[in-house]
């Protein structure tokens, strides 16, 4: 069994990194007798000859349980992936040979990575050249294959669950159209649980893409019905069947291009459509700041216990994932290997339809009022 494991969290942050290290200081220095080592600033920290790391125990990690962001510090762009001019990504391996140099020097016989499609792709690469990962799923965005849930989403949905209640009542006042735009890059996860757990009248998916016309149709539609308000939750990764998505900033070598705006876009282009105020609510990094709720911290506890559990019973390679209410492991490479997406064709999105929820698909009415204008409901 290993002496000596590193922690790293890498990427963007998410509610649930810091009781994730409690968990895995804890279970390795209580459960096996093992030390651990935290690397700062994502894998950075392993770089140049004075490395940045610092021994965790279990003093350290004290009242960690509730507290947002990570105690460690990470990254969203580094050394270890780069991107050539065609936009290629490439493993540069000096670095990654640079990095396993110091682990060694540092007495590091595993790490455990705590991070998204991103990190875990540079974990993996570590396990290739011969290091020994585990990889724990983190990201708001819940869009990591072969596990039901990452930690920090269910937090994430609740935060803009609670927007969309607040939303409600200043739109009915107002007789106003309400966009919130919620993260999402690749997938509408967040989108498709708080517009339903929220009541919204539209949600806008990078999988279903939408026109503005079906969009602009229900908010008649509801018009027609009495109701002079509608919601509409758009992941920022939501795009028009005709259009790209929205970008803020294209990113460079340093950083990662930057989606944003779509909600804003919505906005003006649906109040030319139905000449309703409407108003547009971006709810960007609040949804990764702050205290984990009570599922997340228990999911991240779980997590980092089971990682932690995956070492000493000689696993590497593997990520630990949410299967059937149980914690389970699963080759790195399958959770890397594709996005979770958000089945088109799954209950949810059925369950959204059936309440009168529109995806602002081109053919959206007949999902829910078979073509026909129906009695409202
Ligand atoms: O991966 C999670 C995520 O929250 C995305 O939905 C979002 O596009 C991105 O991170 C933004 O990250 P940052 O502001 O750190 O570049």
């Amino acid at each position: 069994m290993y002496k000596t494991i590193g922690i790293v969290t890498g990427g963007g942050d998410a509610p649930g990194l810091n009781a994730v290290i409690r968990a895995v200081v804890k279970t390795a220095v209580g459960e096996y007798g093992m030390r651990v080592i935290g690397i700062e600033d994502s894998f950075e920290g392993l770089l140049g000859a004075q490395t940045r790391t610092r021994e965790l125990k279990p003093e350290h990690v004290r009242g960690l349980l509730p507290r947002g962001g990570t105690i460690l510090g990470t990254r969203n762009r580094g050394c270890f992936v780069e991107r050539t001019a065609d936009g290629r990504v490439v493993k540069p391996e000096e670095i990654y040979q640079e990095a396993i140099g110091n682990l060694h020097q540092l007495g590091i016989e595993g790490l455990v990575v705590l991070g998204g499609e991103g990190s875990l792709a540079i974990a993996a690469e570590f396990d290739r050249l011969g290091f020994p990962v585990i990889g724990v799923p983190k990201t708001i965005d819940n869009d990591l294959a072969c596990t039901e849930l990452t930690f920090g989403f269910v937090t994430a949905l609740d935060i803009a669950t609670e927007a969309l209640d607040r939303l409600h009542t200043t739109a009915e006042s107002h007789d106003r159209v309400m966009i919130l735009e919620v993260m999402g890059r690749h997938t509408g996860w967040i989108a498709l649980h708080s517009g339903i757990a929220g009541g919204a009248d539209v949600i806008l998916i990078p999988e279903i893409p939408f026109t503005m016309e079906s969009v602009a149709a229900k908010i008649k539609e509801r018009d027609r019905c009495g109701s002079q308000f509608t919601i509409i939750v758009a992941a920022e990764g939501a795009r028009e069947t005709t259009g790209e998505q929205i970008y803020q900033d294209k990113g460079d070598e340093q950083h990662a291009p930057r989606l944003g705006g779509v909600g804003n876009y919505c906005r003006m282009e649906l109040e030319r459509l139905t000449g309703k105020e409407t108003r547009c609510v971006v709810l960007g990094h609040l949804q990764r700041g702050g205290r984990p709720n009570a599922f997340d911290r228990m999911l991240a506890t779980s997590f980092g216990a089971c990682a932690v559990r995956a070492f000493a019973e000689g696993k590497r390679s593997v990520m630990v994932a949410l299967q059937a209410a149980d914690i389970v492991t699963v080759p790195i490479s399958e959770a890397i290997a594709r996005i979770k997406s958000v089945p088109t064709d799954g209950q949810l999105i059925s369950t959204a339809r059936a309440t009168g929820i529109s995806f602002g698909a081109p053919n959206e009415d007949s999902y829910h009022n078979h073509g026909q204008t129906e009695p409202c409901i």
